[in-house]
Parts: structure tokens; C-alpha cells; sequence
């Protein structure tokens, strides 16, 4: 049986959060979605009308709000002061403004002292994110990087959401590169795989498949 962290980076779109998931539930591991934390920091900054683009408002903001996500990988839980906001952190107003939130350092800091300390308690868990391999856990056990094709992201993204139309589809894309140019660009734990990440790409492949495959790593990594 596998013991230790895997680390499950990459760009949006590319069924990250139902793949960690799926590791976990076989490897009976825990779960961190590091995403949902930095959806999280983003409702606090809306909720208090401040601009995401307003750096040291945006620092202010998060340092005062109680941040908290479970590590069940059956059940999601995402609180902002004791406020449950796991369904408002997928909604288009965040998914907007998180990029902008997510790259100031400070807020970044205190998130990833917090990851830190939920995975020393957590033992054995799947950790995804932007930055998990390269920054939050340089010494994980194993280190995926899960990439797909734009297109493939795209349209995967559009069947999460119930969306059939092309020109919706062809905005959908937009945003997503929108979205990875910025997470790729900022100077604060930019997206990329970490030099040891072995890379998996799933646009050939259904969620089982990459899965099943990240389960092997997983077992021949022990
Ligand atoms: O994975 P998800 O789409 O929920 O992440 C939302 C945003 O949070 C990303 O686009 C990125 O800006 C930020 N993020 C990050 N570092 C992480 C996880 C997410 O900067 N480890």
C-alpha cells in the first residue's frame, strides 16, 4: 500500500479534481484541493468589495478571513468565517477574480502554510493544485503533472458546466488560456512542472484511464 503525498499540478480543464479524487478513494488517502482555498480567499476579497486587482487590499482581506477546507476526499467542505461557500467557489464571479487573488505573495503565503499543515495531518494524501510539486511539497513522494490538449480542456470544461453551444464553447477556451497564461506568467509560483514530475497527459485517455495509471506510479513509487 502506498504511503506519502502525491502531487497532482496543471493547467484548468483537465479533470485534475476528479482524477485526485479517484486516486485518493483507491489509494484510501486524503484530499486537498488547494484550488478551492484560493476560490475560497476570493470569495472573502468579493465579499468585502474590494478590488482583486487591489494587491494590498487583496493581502488585507485574506489575512483577516478563517479559511477552511476538509481533506475528505468524499465530501467537500469549504467555509469562509464559518460560512459554507462550496458551491459559490465554482461560480463564473470567482472562477473570474481568482487568478488576480491568487498571485499576491502574501496571500499565497498564508495558504501555503496552511496546506502545509493539513497535509502533516492528514498522512497519506493527493494534494492538487498549481504549485504542490514545485513549492507546497518539494519532497512529495510522487509528482504528477496533468496536462490535455486546449481543445480537449475545453470541451470538457463545457460538459461539467451543460453547455452545447459552440460560441459559448469557443469563450469557454478563451478563458481557460486566459486563466493559464496568468497562473504560467506571474512571478510568485508560476505554473510548471516540477523537474521530477513525471507528466501525464489525458486527452487520449478517459478519467479511469488516468486514474489507473496514477494509481500505478502510486504503487510502484512505494
Ligand atoms: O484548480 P482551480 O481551477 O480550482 O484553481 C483556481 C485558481 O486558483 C487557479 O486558476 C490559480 O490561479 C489558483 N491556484 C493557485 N495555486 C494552487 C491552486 C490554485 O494559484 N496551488
Amino acid at each position: 500500500t502506498f504511503r506519502g503525498q502525491v502531487t497532482l499540478d496543471g493547467p484548468s480543464g483537465t479533470g485534475k479534481s476528479s482524477v485526485a479524487r479517484g486516486v485518493a478513494a483507491r489509494l484510501g488517502a486524503a484530499y486537498l484541493d488547494t484550488g478551492a482555498m484560493y476560490r475560497a480567499a476570493t470569495v472573502a476579497v468579493l465579499d468585502a468589495g474590494v478590488d482583486p486587482a487591489d494587491a494590498d487590499g487583496v493581502a488585507r482581506t485574506v489575512a483577516g478571513a478563517r479559511i477552511e477546507v476538509g481533506t475528505d476526499a468524499a465530501t467537500e467542505t469549504v467555509r469562509v468565517d464559518g460560512v459554507d461557500v462550496a458551491a459559490r467557489i465554482r461560480g463564473a464571479e470567482v472562477t473570474r477574480a481568482v487568478s488576480a487573488v491568487s498571485a499576491v505573495p502574501a496571500v499565497r503565503r498564508r495558504l501555503v502554510d496552511q496546506q502545509r499543515a493539513l497535509v502533516a495531518a492528514a498522512g497519506t494524501v493527493v494534494v492538487e493544485g498549481r504549485d504542490i510539486g514545485t513549492v507546497v511539497l518539494p519532497d512529495a513522494t510522487l509528482k504528477i503533472y496533468l496536462t490535455a490538449a486546449p481543445e480537449a480542456r475545453a470541451q470538457r470544461r463545457a460538459a461539467q458546466l451543460g453547455i452545447r453551444e459552440q460560441s459559448e464553447i469557443v469563450e469557454l477556451a478563451a478563458d481557460l488560456r486566459r486563466r493559464d497564461e496568468f497562473d504560467s506568467s506571474r512571478a510568485d509560483s508560476p505554473l510548471r512542472p516540477a523537474a521530477e514530475a513525471i507528466v501525464v497527459d489525458s486527452t487520449e485517455l478517459d478519467q479511469q484511464g488516468v486514474v489507473d495509471r496514477v494509481v500505478a506510479l502510486a504503487e510502484s513509487a512505494v
